[in-house]
């Protein structure tokens, strides 16, 4: 899918991505985390800036250059990255979240390292908040886009996603399907929106992010029509 250049159909807009994954730490030396190369989220952050966009990149860690001419915020933790989309959503028209985030965090993080002792060491977690669904309830104009990885019951978890987060396109990704996840440079995704869900073949990452930002395109276009 190629645009013509001086075709820029983001221009003057604002997109503000999440990528990567988050680590939660445990001690000094040590932290929780989930897989995610990044790749999905800087691939969409390069393809909106050349759509003409003003970008926002909010990455956890990740071994991939920074795209040109983005706007990169580092974080660690999912607190960090909630603390930083909730400074930066209100002005945005678009917003991305393709990062994996942790779900928990260690409740209470240690001072110094932990030092091995018994056979059985237990940590106590506690739940992140749900940056997606924060969107979702705060909301105006801006267009949301979440992300939903699954391992079984794709459609059916995907769809309940959809609901509860109040987003307006959902790309769900089935880790068992080849081709796709986090390990890949191309993803195999199925699109859930307000009327449709729609199975999208496999694709380079590339491709997908431009097929994303088109589809968030259409359906900001016809939320104003309506
Ligand atoms: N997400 C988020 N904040 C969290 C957890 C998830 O913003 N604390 C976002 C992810 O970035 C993704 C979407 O929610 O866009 C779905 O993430 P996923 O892990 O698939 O779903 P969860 O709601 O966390 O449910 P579960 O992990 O139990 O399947
Ligand atoms: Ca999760």
């Amino acid at each position: 899918i190629e645009y013509c250049l001086c075709n820029k159909p983001l221009k003057n807009k604002r997109v503000l991505i999440t990528a990567g994954p988050t680590q939660e730490a445990i001690d000094p030396v040590r932290y929780i985390t989930n897989h995610s190369s990044g790749k999905m989220g800087y691939a969409l952050a390069k393809r909106a800036f050349e759509l003409g966009a003003k970008v926002t990149l909010i990455t956890g860690p990740t071994n991939l250059d920074f795209p040109y001419g983005v706007k990169v915020i580092q974080i660690k933790s999912a607190s960090e990255m909630f603390e930083t989309v909730k400074s930066k959503y209100q002005k945005q028209d678009y917003i991305i979240k393709a990062a994996a985030v942790g779900d928990y965090r260690v409740k209470e993080i240690a001072q110094d390292k932990i030092k091995k002792k018994d056979d059985i060491l237990q940590l106590e977690l506690i739940k992140n908040d749900d940056i997606l669904a924060y969107l979702g309830q705060h909301k105006t104009d801006q267009i949301i886009c979440g992300f939903a990885m699954e391992t079984k019951n794709l459609i059916d978890h995907a769809k309940e996603k959809f609901i509860k987060k109040n987003c307006d396109l959902l790309v769900a990704n089935n880790l068992n399907e080849p081709g796709a996840g986090f390990k890949n440079d191309t993803n195999k995704v199925t699109f859930i929106a307000k009327d449709k869900i729609q199975q999208i073949e496999l694709m380079t990452k590339n491709n997908l992010s431009d097929l994303i930002l088109k589809e968030l395109i259409k359906i900001k276009e016809e939320k104003h029509v309506n």
